[in-house]
C-alpha cells in the first residue's frame, strides 16, 4: 500500500535593492526579502506533474514554461530523485505574483527543494536548500550569480558578493532599524534574464573601458548604500537608487516602460526609484516611506494602466 504524504515548502520573493548585472562580475549587491512568497506543496501521485497555480502577470508562466521545466530537472538531479520510482505531484502557490524581477523563479525553486526534502526527509539544511535552489535558477539562465536563491532562501536584507572563482559567495546580514514602505511597479513586459544577462556581456566586451568606469561608480554606491540603509538614511538611499538606475540605463538594460514608471514614482514624491530583477521591462521599484506616499506612488502608477504592489523592505 501506498501512504498519501504531503509537504510543504516557502520560498519567499526578493526585490533588488542595488546590484542586479553588476552582482554576475562580482560587485556587491543588496536585496531584500519581501513579504509574500512561493508556497509549494509537494504530494504522493501515480505519475510526476507539476500544477503551477500561482497568481502571475499574464504571459509569465507561458514564456518561462519550458524553463520552468528544465528548472525542475536541475532540482531533482541534484536531489538525486527519479521520478519514474517515487512520482509525485508538485503544486506551486502563495501569495508572490509571479513577474519578472521579483525573484520568481528563485523562489518557486526555494520552495520545491523544501517541499521536496520535507517529504523524501531528507535531512537538508539551509545551506543545502540554497545549493538546490542555485541550481534550479541555472534552469532559467545558465549562470546565475546566486543572489536571487540566497535571498529567496534566507530572507532578511543580504549584502551579497559572488566569489567568480566558484569558490563560496559573501552572504551578509544587514539591519535597517525600521521596516521601510516600497512600491513595485509592473511594466507587465516578462523579460529574458539568459537574453539580458548575455546581452550586457557582449556589451561590456564590445566596450571594457566604458563598462570599468561605469562598475566602478557603481562599487562605490553600493558600499555608501550598505552604509545609508544600515543609519535609516532614506533620503540618501533614495538619492542612490536613482543614481543607481541611471548605471543601469548606462549598461543597457533599461527600457522606455521601466524609465516611465521611474518617473511617475519621482513626479510622486518617492525618495528613489530604479528598475529591480534583469530589466528590460519586469518591475521597477521605488521607495515610499509612510502609508500615505506609498498610496501616492501606487495610486499614480495605477493611474498610468500598470499594475503597483505595495509592500515592505527590511522586515
Ligand atoms: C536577476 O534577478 C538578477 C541578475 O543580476 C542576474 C543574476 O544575478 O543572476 C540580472
Amino acid at each position: 500500500m501506498v501512504l498519501h504524504m504531503i509537504s510543504q515548502g516557502k520560498g519567499y520573493g526578493k526585490t533588488i535593492l542595488f546590484g542586479e548585472h553588476f552582482v554576475v562580475y562580482g560587485l556587491p549587491a543588496i536585496a531584500s526579502a519581501l513579504g509574500t512568497a512561493t508556497v509549494a506543496t509537494v504530494e504522493t501521485a501515480d505519475e510526476y506533474a507539476l500544477v503551477d497555480d500561482r497568481p502571475a502577470t499574464p504571459s509569465y508562466k507561458k514564456e518561462k514554461y519550458d524553463e520552468q521545466l528544465e528548472s525542475n530537472k536541475l532540482i531533482l538531479a541534484e536531489m538525486g530523485l527519479d521520478m519514474q520510482k517515487s512520482p509525485v505531484t508538485i503544486t506551486l502557490a502563495g501569495d508572490l505574483i509571479a513577474a519578472s524581477g521579483v525573484g520568481a523563479s528563485a523562489a518557486s525553486a526555494t520552495a520545491i527543494a523544501r517541499a521536496l526534502n520535507g517529504y523524501f526527509d531528507m535531512g537538508y539544511d539551509e545551506a543545502r536548500i540554497n545549493e538546490v535552489a542555485y541550481e534550479g535558477e541555472k534552469g532559467y539562465h545558465g549562470k546565475p550569480s546566486g543572489l536571487d536563491n540566497t535571498a529567496s532562501v534566507y530572507g532578511g536584507i543580504i549584502w551579497f558578493i559572488k566569489d567568480l572563482e566558484g569558490g563560496p559567495n559573501t552572504m551578509e546580514r544587514l539591519k535597517m532599524p525600521n521596516p521601510v514602505e516600497i512600491v513595485l511597479g509592473n511594466t507587465g513586459i516578462t523579460s529574458s534574464t539568459k537574453e539580458v544577462v548575455g546581452d550586457v556581456k557582449i556589451k561590456k566586451e564590445e566596450k571594457p573601458e566604458r563598462f570599468d568606469d561605469i562598475f566602478s561608480t557603481y562599487e562605490k554606491t553600493a558600499i555608501k548604500a550598505r552604509q545609508v540603509l544600515q543609519e535609516g538614511d532614506m533620503k540618501t538611499v533614495g538619492r542612490l537608487m536613482t543614481k543607481t538606475h541611471g548605471l543601469l540605463q548606462d549598461i543597457t538594460v533599461s527600457s522606455r516602460e521601466n524609465d516611465f514608471l521611474v518617473d511617475v514614482a519621482m513626479d510622486n514624491g518617492a525618495l528613489g526609484a530604479k528598475l529591480t530583477g534583469t530589466g528590460r521591462g519586469g518591475l521597477v521599484q521605488a521607495l515610499t516611506p509612510g502609508k500615505e506616499l506609498q498610496d501616492r506612488v501606487a495610486r499614480a502608477m495605477e493611474a498610468e494602466g500598470y499594475a503597483a504592489y505595495k509592500t515592505l523592505i527590511g522586515i
